[in-house]
């Protein structure tokens, strides 16, 4: 069996997977403390991942009736994320890796996210476009084989998750607020406020700098009464813009695939309308549960199945990285 960790940025994540991706175990420790500032504190993230990450590991054994005795293969999210976070899972797997002499995985963790769809008991099989739509990234991505992934598309500043939180924060819903952003969206029109798609953003990439300042200056314009009174058709129009530069580019992709299909994943594939759009793409459409499509350690474990492992101790000096590269097949 697979253990997985996966700490790139506030959740702390273990998971017991087996070799023909059978979840036997999927613990997922999320840090509420960073609600009370607005957003993730890097600094905080890593602390909270050090106290937890032992007891996670635990759980998960422990709820996946193993031990340690069990696991062939360590793995880990080696980036992007936030270093000092990533550093603890990183030193964790090592340390676990190390003292049995176990094999170790180091896993990009975009291609966890895509690798999400290989998971038991419905996986989903190559060839496919893959749109990953997270408070930490935006990808647009052709997959041909299960070890990788071709990056079509990427933001070029906010990701989607990211748009809606801050577009969430300047109507005052709180953090994360894309799913209060997006409950507010279901009883306002998306038509009463004109908002940019970022269709002036070439090929597949993305941008939704210039929507949040849309917003921004828009609630500015209204006044604090009328924003508050708007607020349902603020959210929906707002909401509309997001998906629509997401469902645009997707559909760009597909287009140039003989034989298109799609897969959708990260914490934004829980949006309504999101879900909705894509199924009217009229292509075959794969959604992992939502417990997969957020950050865990199982699509981690699942990415491990089709990347090269290191042996002991060749992964001693491994490093984490904080920032995304191109991930070719
Ligand atoms: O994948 P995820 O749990 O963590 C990251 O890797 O970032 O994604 C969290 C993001 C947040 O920005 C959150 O606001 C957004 O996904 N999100 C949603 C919805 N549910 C979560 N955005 C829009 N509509 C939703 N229903
Ligand atoms: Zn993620």
């Amino acid at each position: 069996m697979i253990l997985a960790l996966e700490t790139s940025c506030d959740d702390t994540c273990a998971a017991v997977v087996t070799h023909d991706g059978e979840i036997r175990a999927n613990v997922v420790s999320s840090q509420g403390v960073h609600a009370t500032f607005g957003g993730v504190v890097p600094e905080i993230a890593s602390r909270h991942h050090l106290e937890l990450v032992n007891a996670v590991v635990d759980d998960a054994l422990d709820r996946a009736g193993a031990t340690l005795d069990d696991a062939d293969l360590i793995a880990v999210t080696q980036g992007p994320g936030l270093v000092g976070a990533l550093l603890i899972g990183v030193a964790t797997a090592k340390a676990l890796a190390a003292a049995r002499r176990l094999p170790l995985a180091a896993v990009d963790h975009l291609q966890g996210h895509v690798a999400a769809n290989y998971l038991q008991p419905h996986p989903f099989e190559p060839p496919f476009i893959c749109l990953i739509a997270s408070g930490g990234h935006t990808l647009l991505a052709r997959v041909t084989e299960r070890g990788g992934y071709e990056q079509l598309g990427q933001t070029l500043d906010d990701a989607a998750g990211e748009a809606f939180d801050k577009g969430a924060r300047l109507l005052g819903l709180g953090y994360p607020g894309g799913p209060a952003l997006s409950k507010l969206a279901a009883e306002g029109d998306p038509a009463a406020f004109d908002f940019p798609t970022g269709a002036r953003v070439a090929g597949l990439d993305f941008s939704f700098a210039g929507l949040k300042t849309a917003l921004l200056y828009k609630t500015r314009d209204l006044g604090e009464d009328e924003t508050r009174r708007r607020a349902a058709d603020l959210a929906a129009s707002y909401e509309h813009a997001i998906v629509e530069a997401l469902v645009a580019r997707t559909k760009r992709a597909l287009a140039a695939e003989p034989e298109p299909r799609l897969a959708i994943g990260g914490g934004v594939a829980a949006n309504r309308l999101l879900r909705q759009r894509a199924t009217e793409l009229g292509v075959p459409v794969h959604v992992p549960p939502p417990e997969l499509c957020t950050d865990n350690a199982a699509m981690i474990a699942s990415a491990a199945r089709f990347a090269e492992p290191t042996a002991f101790p060749g992964y001693l000096d491994l490093d984490a990285y904080a920032t995304a590269h191109a991930h070719a097949v």
